[in-house]
């Protein structure tokens, strides 16, 4: 019995050492599997590298890493996807469809939507995750069939085969599904921490707000607690700005704005003033309104767009207060904390959560990107491309999410 079990296990250092010299006089392998972030408003796609021990986050159209994900139909019947899409969306907004995830696994009665939608609510999904095999294929100059996808950590099993559905539709075979936090912490390494940790990611994006409590032990994930807010993100802290601005106008110019053109143009500026004031103290809006006949030019400190927000900001830190309550731990109990998604960029809202934790949070990976190159090394984890044995398990929860 003994005799037997050295045998077995100087044959599996056997195996390991083969590896490790193959690895190291072989040329490098290529990624074979690839990681998909199907996002709610961008998508993109990553492959991990084995001998650099780094993520490509992959180009996938022009320069831009991640796609905005949305889909339209023209009128001469081509498929346009990403910023292709939206580069058309005014001028054909019945046909231009957002949020292409969100109709996953769910029927869609509407009669006006296009009947490729009606027919398969996961086409569209399917058609965003075939733009992002192309580019890995094009990237990597040869054919890619497997992949690795994240969701939503409350998506249920129905939602979750259906996303294998769509990659199926895309030519994909999906090796696994990954929930966005787990893949977010694994992006930062946490996979590799020996003891147990306590893990919690905060996820603030465009419109949603979605917190996780997640124990990470030697590779295994579990989500302890889950609680978000489905009406709090980027587009209110816009809309805010936006009201301010208004109000400036109706009292230098005696005129309400009401035209279309001008407000989309007036939001597009807001939008990038919010992006600005992360980095610097204050800055200068200056607008064309056609529809008085002017230009609006205004100076907004970063002192200003808090302070029209800062309720909004504080909302933030109550899911995370309730997936403490919902474990019964205290700020204390938590090791790591990982922000994801655009907006956790504000820097009033790091400086809240770091405040709420005495701690700071990990930042160094762009919160745009974390979820995209957790599940890469996942695909590359999966894909054997790690030196010797590094894993990454996540354990089905039956957690229920609380919505706030
Ligand atoms: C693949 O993507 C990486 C990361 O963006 C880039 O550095 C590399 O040049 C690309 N390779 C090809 C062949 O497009
Ligand atoms: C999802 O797919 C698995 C494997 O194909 C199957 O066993 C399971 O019943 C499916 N679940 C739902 C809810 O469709
Ligand atoms: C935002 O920053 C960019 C790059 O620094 C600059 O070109 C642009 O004018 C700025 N916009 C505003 C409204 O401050
Ligand atoms: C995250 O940040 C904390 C506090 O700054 C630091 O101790 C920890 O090492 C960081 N972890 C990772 C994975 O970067």
């Amino acid at each position: 019995m003994g005799y037997t079990f050295i045998v077995l296990g100087s044959s599996i250092l056997a195996v390991l050492l083969a590896g490790y010299f193959a690895q190291k006089y072989l040329p490098p392998p290529k990624p074979k599997i690839v990681g998909i972030d199907l996002g709610t408003t961008y998508s993109c796609v990553g492959v991990y590298h084995a001998v650099r021990g780094t993520v490509d986050v992959l180009d996938v159209q022009d320069d831009h890493q991640c796609i905005p994900s949305v889909v339209a139909f023209s009128e001469s019947g081509q498929i346009l996807v990403g910023y292709d899409a939206v580069a058309q969306s005014e001028h054909n907004p019945a046909n231009t469809l957002y949020d292409a995830k969100r109709f996953i696994g769910k029927v869609y009665t509407e009669a006006e939507i296009a009947k490729a939608q009606k027919q398969y609510p996961f086409k569209l999904s399917g058609i965003i995750i075939g733009t992002l095999r192309e580019a890995a294929a094009n990237n990597l100059s040869g054919p890619v069939t497997k992949a690795v996808m994240s969701v939503p950590a409350e998506f249920n099993q129905l939602q979750r085969n259906y996303t294998r559905k769509a990659a199926e539709l895309a030519g994909l075979e999906v090796l696994r599904v990954i929930n966005e936090p787990t893949a977010a912490a694994l992006a930062y390494g946490l996979h590799n921490k020996l003891g147990l940790e306590n893990v919690v990611v905060v996820d603030l994006g465009g419109g949603t707000l979605d917190v996780s409590l997640l124990n990470v032990q030697g590779g295994m994930f579990l989500t302890q607690a889950m609680a978000g807010n489905n009406r709090l993100g980027g587009q209110d802290f816009n809309q805010r700005l936006m009201s301010h601005l208004k109000k400036v106008i109706t009292q230098r110019y005696g005129d309400h704005l009401t035209d279309k053109e001008d407000l989309q143009s007036l939001l597009l500026h807001v939008e990038e003033i919010k992006i600005n004031l992360t980095k610097d103290k204050d800055c200068e809006i200056e607008v064309w309104l056609h529809s008085l006949g002017k230009t609006f030019s205004e100076k907004i400190t970063r002192t200003l767009f808090e302070d029209l927000n800062r309720d909004l900001f504080r909302k933030v830190l109550e899911p995370i207060k309730k997936v403490l309550e919902a474990v019964e731990m205290t700020k204390d109990d938590i090791n790591e904390i990982v922000l994801v998604g655009g907006s956790t960029r504000i820097p009033k809202v790091r400086q809240l959560i770091a405040e709420f934790f005495e701690k700071e949070p990990n930042t160094s990976i762009d919160p745009e990107l974390a979820v995209a190159s957790g599940v890469s090394i996942q695909a590359g984890i999966i894909g054997g491309m790690w030196p010797l044995t590094v894993s990454a398990v996540e354990l089905p929860t039956q957690v229920k999410k609380i919505h706030l």
